[in-house]
């Protein structure tokens, strides 16, 4: 007789079968670990940390949701020190996680339009499906196609949300942010929508992103930053007008029914915001680094690659193949993981490597010498 948690025993099965199977990575020391998100370094500084735990008296929990909560006040301070960055306000979310689902499902109903690039996170289509609206995709970064699903459908909806990372995740690839302004203003009922997650910190003037270096504060509507990448701490935030942050904090509901993050947590934040502000010397070096990875793969693997930023796909295009790479560049002390489906489309499988600026020239070279023994 089959017991009720019968099925799930043989979905593992067949995910380990399929080399799918996912588990917690093992902790170890690596020489070089290319696996997280710290893009910047910071959450590797031990002088940071200590000094931060030293001084710092913020409560560490707020102990209700922020609509609630009676301590706002390193929120509050953080949303304040990102609004003055971008010249409009902002809504604290827990995670980028948080972020995307709660907005994109507020912002969207059944007469909306979604129009989202192929490639977009996982929590921007948890956000798409939890709204109701109609959805469609453009091809990768295809502007043209961006256009054309607009020309048939656009008119036919109260309101269009054009959707898009500025980095993308796995490709570290760049959103064509211009083209897709360009065509969004032809579209009175369109707002655009640009997840930042692995831009801030990383591009633009002060580490404001993608989307301020290419001067396009105006044409992007609700802007996503997230904590949890370069910025070193956790959390994510949405730069938008008055209206779109009123009625976020009064319709989003990952904001209004999830308890708040810890005032600490928001203290760590507004001090990585301090080095974030003034470290354009450490996002010029992770450039150059990332470009010399780049190339130094590109020669290795002879395959053309998508990157233009810290991120740096190694594609191999299958799931056993990234694992069994993974594992020997481990044996090498280098730790990158595998990425398989669904996080990204079948035949695509790949390492990720992300890059740091705690990394010198010498140390990319021993990294591709590894790569090449391979
Ligand atoms: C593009 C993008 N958006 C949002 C998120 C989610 O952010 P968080 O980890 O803060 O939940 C991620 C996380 O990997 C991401 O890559």
């Amino acid at each position: 007789m089959s017991s009720s948690t019968e099925t799930y025993r043989e979905r593992l099965a067949q995910l380990k079968a399929e080399g799918r199977l996912r588990a917690l990575p093992a902790a170890g020391y690596f020489r070089y670990d290319l696996s997280d998100n710290d893009y910047l370094g910071l959450g590797r500084r031990d002088d940071l940390r200590r000094d931060f735990m030293a001084r710092c008296e913020a409560p560490l929990t707020a102990a209700a949701s922020r609509l609630l909560a009676p301590r706002q006040k390193e929120a509050v301070e953080l949303e304040n020190t990102l609004a003055d960055a971008y010249g409009r306000p902002v809504l604290l979310f827990n995670s980028g996680y948080h972020a995307n689902t709660g907005c994109v499902s507020a912002l969207a109903d059944a007469r909306t339009l979604i129009v989202a690039d192929k490639l977009v996170h996982a929590s921007i289509i948890d956000g798409i499906r939890l709204s109701g609206a109609r959805f469609v995709r453009f091809r990768h970064n295809d502007v043209r196609g961006l256009e054309r699903i607009l020309e048939k459908e656009g008119a036919g909806f109260d309101k269009v949300l054009i959707v898009t990372e500025s980095v993308f995740s796995m490709d570290g690839d760049m959103a064509p942010l211009r083209g897709i302004a360009e065509v969004k203003g032809r579209y009175p009922n369109a707002l655009l929508y640009v997840d930042e997650a692995h831009a801030f910190g990383l591009f633009g003037e002060r580490g404001l992103g993608l989307v301020r270096e290419l001067g396009l504060d105006n044409a992007v509507d609700v802007l996503v930053g997230t904590f949890g990448k370069g910025a070193a701490s956790a959390g994510a935030f949405v730069a938008a007008s008055q209206t779109v942050v009123d009625y976020l904090l009064n319709t989003a509901r990952s904001f209004i029914f999830s308890t708040a993050l810890p005032p600490l947590c928001h203290a760590w934040t507004l001090r990585m915001l301090q080095e974030i502000f003034a470290v354009d010397a450490l996002r010029a070096n992770l450039r150059a680094i990332s470009e010399r990875f780049r190339r130094g793969l590109e020669a290795v693997t002879g395959q053309e690659n998508p990157s233009c930023s810290q991120i740096v796909p190694w594609i191999v295009g299958s799931s056993e193949k990234a694992v069994e790479l993974s594992a020997n560049l481990r044996e090498h002390g280098v730790n990158a993981l595998p990425i398989r489906r669904p996080t990204v489309p079948p035949g695509t499988e790949r390492i990720r490597f992300s890059l740091n600026a705690a990394l010198t020239d010498r140390d990319i070279d021993e990294i591709l010498k590894v790569i090449a023994t391979l």
